[in-house]
């Protein structure tokens, strides 16, 4: 235990969390109902082994945990740089964010007048940061997470394989908000872990748990 301990207080940890939000003009943006709460538990408890810990976090209302860097981002595209230029010094990604995944093609300038507005709205898909970090990853562990309201499992296990992860946490999409999760666990090898319903705390500890087991 203390061996594992003293290990993983060495890896480098970077986490991401929050909606993000996609400007339709100055006022207006798409997001979505994530409250950042179980990216931030993430961050917490992967702090309480480790002292390298980078929390990239789109807008949420919640205190920054201490003695993780934050690094707050608004927007997709930020988010992915921020984690890009980043993940080639992590040794464990895990994408907590719900991010958006389409955002307006066009975003006002001005504030679009009511009698202008159009009845449709020209949207474009933002980079699955995710997915980019699967294709670039050479000695970091990845783990994602999948926010499903049907067939969970089998939804998390395609993109487990499709993002090249080494672990996919689904989650019932109801969770959004709330403080408790229902998770399972999945990685390419080995049975699906299902944890019963419990605090995004718990869940967290247990995700960090579950990394430092497959990191040895
Ligand atoms: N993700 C990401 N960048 C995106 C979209 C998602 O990094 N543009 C990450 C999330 O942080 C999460 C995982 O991908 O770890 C799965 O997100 P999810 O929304 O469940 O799945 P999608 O890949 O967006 O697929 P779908 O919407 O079809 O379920």
């Amino acid at each position: 235990m203390v061996d594992s301990v003293n290990e993983s207080s060495a890896l480098r940890f970077l986490v991401t969390a929050g909606p993000t939000r996609e400007f339709i003009d100055p006022i207006r943006f798409i997001s979505n109902r994530s409250s950042g709460k179980m990216g931030y538990a993430v961050a917490e408890a992967a702090h309480a082994v480790s002292s390298h810990v980078t929390l990239v976090s789109g807008p949420a209302e919640l205190s920054r945990p201490k003695g993780v860097e934050f690094v707050a981002v608004t927007t997709a595209q930020e988010m992915a740089d921020a984690v890009l230029s980043r993940f080639d010094y992590c040794d464990v990604g895990i994408m907590v964010a719900a991010v958006c995944d389409f955002r307006p093609k066009e975003i006002a300038t001005h504030k679009i007048k009511k009698t202008k507005f159009c009845k449709t709205l020209e949207l474009e898909p933002t980079i699955d940061i995710l997915a980019e970090l699967g294709r670039r990853k050479k000695h970091q562990m990845l783990v994602g997470f999948a926010a499903e309201t049907e067939n969970a499992e089998a939804n998390a296990l395609d993109k487990l394989q499709r993002k090249h992860l080494d672990l996919i946490v689904a989650n019932d999409a109801r969770a959004f908000e709330s403080d408790t999760n229902v998770v399972t666990l999945i990685t390419q090898k080995g049975k699906p872990q299902r944890l019963p319903a419990m605090s995004k705390e718990a869940v967290a500890a247990a995700i960090i748990q579950r990394v430092l087991e497959l990191r040895r």
